[in-house]
């Protein structure tokens, strides 16, 4: 069992160390990328390869930028460091933006910083890019975001920024690996299969319950259900940008392995299972739906009946490890 685990996580860092690239290597980036079997970009699509921490080492930036830089990248891949604060599951940013959030396909995080402010559906109103980071926070991290302006928010925002070198801000091109792309959705989604398929090739490292593993105060295996993972009303509880997330990058280190059939089963079974409240819950499961299906919740299971045992998903008030269902900066904005 140990010998399983350890040969795995070195074949997912292989994997990543494959695409670690600096500065004018963007053919052998994207070769390596569709060696394994990732499409091509097409030819109105931005490509960018972020920067490393070597490249950080190696810019003529001030010591000081430098350093609240690297602050930024250690907060994003130990997030547990602000466990009990601002993050109440077991999930660091990396648990789901891999490779530090460089990674194309894996929702890479740096188009934030050159897309933003901009309008957002699912809050409805214009966003800063410290307002993006405090949704993965609230939702993704079942947490409290850092204050706006805070050390640690403008930590984490400089480093998207740097991640983001060189590209024009408000690019017209799409671009190239962002988001968790979803497969075409297969005519029928089963949770048997789904159930069937998590048992064969995650249950190893996420475990049977969905619990993960955590060895002292570090996450090995993040948890994708109950009460350490993400809560309702994270991006991920779409079954789309889980099948998406899935078929790209699990298991781990071996990304494109599992067909869309396979993707879309395994996602509908793992976002069946019960996590902590939404957020916006209104006290009332069929009433958060109503006012949050329409823009968020038509993609999500949440207020359904499971389909192996008729059970309404998210029909609690259970908010996970916090004592709070919503932080104070999740409110409306009106410019007016
Ligand atoms: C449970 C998984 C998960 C975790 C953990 C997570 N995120 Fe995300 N994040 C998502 C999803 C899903 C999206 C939306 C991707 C899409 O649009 O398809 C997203 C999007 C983003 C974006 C916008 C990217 C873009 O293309 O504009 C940023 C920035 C971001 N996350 C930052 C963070 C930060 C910072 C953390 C840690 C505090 C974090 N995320 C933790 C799932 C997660
Ligand atoms: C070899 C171990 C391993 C296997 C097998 C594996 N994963 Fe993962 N998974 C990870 C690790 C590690 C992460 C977090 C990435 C990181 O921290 O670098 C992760 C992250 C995730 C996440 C996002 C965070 C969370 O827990 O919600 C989901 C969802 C997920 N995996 C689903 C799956 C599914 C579905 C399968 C089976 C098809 C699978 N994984 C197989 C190791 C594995």
């Amino acid at each position: 069992m140990k010998l399983t685990f350890s040969r795995s996580v070195i074949a997912g860092s292989a994997f990543f160390a494959a695409l670690v690239f600096a500065g004018d290597q963007t053919d052998d980036y994207l070769t390596t990328l569709t060696e394994l079997g990732y499409p091509a970009p097409a030819d109105n699509q931005l490509v960018h390869i972020p920067p490393t921490l070597k490249d950080l080492e190696q810019s003529s930036m001030h010591p000081e930028l430098k350093r609240v830089i690297r602050r930024g990248h250690d907060l994003f891949t130990d997030t547990q460091q602000l466990r009990g604060e601002n993050v109440f599951n077991n999930m660091n940013c990396s648990s789901c933006h891999l490779g530090d959030g460089r990674m194309p396909f894996s929702a890479p995080v740096w188009p934030a910083a050159v897309t933003l402010p901009n309008y957002r559906g699912k809050n409805d109103h214009v966003n800063s890019l410290e307002e993006r980071i405090a949704g993965c926070f609230t939702y993704s991290m079942n947490g409290k975001p850092p204050d706006y302006g805070s050390d640690n928010m403008l930590a984490l925002a400089a480093y998207h920024h740097w991640l983001a070198r060189g590209v024009t801000m408000y690019p017209e091109q799409p671009i190239y690996g962002r988001g968790f792309p979803a497969p075409e959705r297969p005519e029928e989604v089963s949770y048997q299969r789904g159930e069937q398929l998590y048992k064969e090739k995650c249950a190893i490292c996420h475990g049977d319950n969905g619990e993960g593993l955590r060895i002292r105060d570090t996450t090995v295996f993040p948890a994708p259900w109950g009460n350490n993972s993400y809560n309702w009303g994270a991006g991920m509880v779409r079954v789309s940008s889980a099948a998406g997330f899935v078929k790209n990058n699990m298991p781990l280190g071996q990304p494109l392995s599992l067909t869309d059939q396979e993707a879309w089963d395994v996602a509908h079974f793992m976002n069946s299972q019960e996590r902590p409240q939404d957020p916006r819950y209104t006290g009332d499961v069929a009433e958060t739906l109503e006012k949050y299906g329409p823009t968020f919740h038509k993609h999500s299971l949440y207020g359904q009946k499971r389909e192996s045992d008729g059970k309404v998903l998210g029909d609690h008030s259970n908010t996970g490890n916090k004592d709070f269902l919503k932080p104070d900066t999740v409110r409306p904005r009106t410019f007016e």
